[in-house]
């Protein structure tokens, strides 16, 4: 029976759910490929109980990528430079390399696909997006007769689990950034998950298989739960939408727009009803027409799962060589667009003191008529002040950069505290 002989470098979250699932499934993973999965190696700052003392430990990482007697090299550290190096020498020593980085790959894809190719090696990465769903698999497989042509996504499950709290429970951000932390859905610093960047790492990724692409960060537009108040989710659901954090890709032909923000969706789309910490990736092809994918994003177990695929993949030689879905050379440059010129639905809240309005209608007198009203909504903002109210305009589709400059223009004597939020359409 052929036997895949694995390294893991990291043993913590991530790296000790896969070194279980490869225990406790052994029967079940030869059954289905009949091969035998073995862990000779394991590689961390320092060894962990739950590792069977015979297993070969490193201090050094990197001492990974020269142990001949490793063929699978599994990157659970994460991080870059480090990362890096151990991916970089595996694959120079032809070892193949599975690992769920996404961080590194949607910053550093172009150098790590040189050295793909330079070596004609593989790098698996199911479980850099959206955990134990395998989207991955699912765009370079599943759906490869498609071009995709939209995503939406719901791909952390700390902003997920925030929202949710703040929405059923009335809570605000920071007692429910509190409780997510106390419950370990968010980090000490939660910062990396809260402005956006983690979901932002994830988004560049699908979009660079969607479309074929090379993966592009830096221009993605990010931006974060963390100026979502109770009042904003609050308005919002008087009109029937809810707030989620959504990555968001349209294929626009020769550009695309490729963002990450928090976003109204109406309660009855389908994707405004994933609440709680699960990920979901609702995708648009151009044959498969919507494909709604709903799990766990995150955690030992439901991560390690989507590693373990690609280890499978490996020792049946399904494992895909394209890192991004096409040859090096075949890679298309994103060309993203500038959010301002991104058009559809916006949601403007802003407080006032009625005392300061003229009498007559009050979102023309606000925006002279530089936007169009769909909804209105005014709600008092506290019983201690009367004369406080917040508002909120559900605009017409406009071209952001109309909104921003209606925003500006807008007297600030009249009201305070004024922004907008994006509304999101997915017909699903
Ligand atoms: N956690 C999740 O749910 C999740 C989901 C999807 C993707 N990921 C990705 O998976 C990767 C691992 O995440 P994780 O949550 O498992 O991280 P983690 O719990 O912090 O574990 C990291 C492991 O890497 C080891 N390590 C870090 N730096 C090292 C160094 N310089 N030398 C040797 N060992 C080092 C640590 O060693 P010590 O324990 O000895 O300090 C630890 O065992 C990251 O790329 C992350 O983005 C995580």
């Amino acid at each position: 029976m052929k036997k895949i002989k694995i390294g893991i470098a990291g043993l913590g979250t991530v790296g000790r759910g896969v070194y279980e699932i490869l225990q406790n499934q052994k029967d079940l993973l030869t059954l289905r490929t009949n091969c035998a999965f073995e862990v000779v190696a394991v590689a961390s700052r320092s060894n962990k109980d739950f590792v069977d003392p015979k297993i070969k430990f490193y201090n050094n990482v990197l001492d990974l990528a020269q142990d001949e007697n490793v063929e699978v090299v599994v990157e659970l550290m994460g991080g870059y430079d480090l990362a890096k190096e151990l991916i970089h020498d595996s694959l120079r020593n032809n070892k193949k390399v599975v690992t769920a980085n996404k961080a590194l790959l949607a910053e550093h894809g172009k150098e790590i696909l040189s050295w793909v190719e330079k070596y004609r090696g593989s790098i698996g990465f199911e479980a850099s997006v959206a955990g134990a769903n395998p989207i991955v698999k699912a765009f370079k497989e599943g759906f490869v007769a498609n071009e995709i042509t939209e995503i939406y996504g719901i791909l952390n499950g700390t902003c997920n689990f925030i929202l949710t709290k703040m929405k059923n429970e009335k809570q605000d951000y920071k007692i429910a950034l509190k409780e997510a932390q106390e419950l370990g859905y968010a980090e000490a610093d939660p910062r990396f998950d809260v402005e956006g960047n983690d979901t932002a790492h994830k988004i560049v990724l699908l979009s660079a298989i969607a479309r074929s692409s090379l993966p592009n960060y830096v221009q993605t537009h990010i931006e974060g739960i963390n100026k979502i108040s109770i009042d904003d989710i609050n308005l919002a659901d008087e009109l029937g939408y809810k707030i989620k954090l959504l990555a968001v890709y349209k294929n626009l032909g020769d550009e695309v727009q490729q963002s990450v923000y928090p976003a109204l969706i109406k309660n009855s789309e389908k994707i405004a009803q994933i609440d709680g910490s699960y990920n979901a990736v609702l995708s648009k092809g151009s044959n498969f027409e919507y494909n709604l994918m709903i799990g766990r994003g995150a955690g030992g177990k439901p991560t390690g799962s989507a590693v373990v695929v690609d280890i499978v993949d490996i020792a049946c030689n399904r494992n895909n060589n394209f890192l991004f879905n096409a040859e090096g050379f075949n890679l298309q440059q994103t060309n993203i667009i500038n959010i301002k010129k991104r058009f559809g639905q916006y949601f403007i809240v802003f407080t006032f003191d009625k005392n300061n309005l003229p009498k007559g209608n009050v979102v023309e007198q606000i925006f002279a008529n530089r936007i169009n009203p769909q909804q209105v909504i005014f709600k008092q903002q506290n019983e201690s002040n009367k004369d406080i109210f917040v508002g909120a305009v559900l605009t017409e589709n406009h071209i952001e950069k109309d909104v921003v400059d209606a925003i500006d223009l807008v007297d600030r004597g009249l009201i305070n505290n004024i922004k907008f939020i994006r509304v999101e359409q997915t017909n699903f």
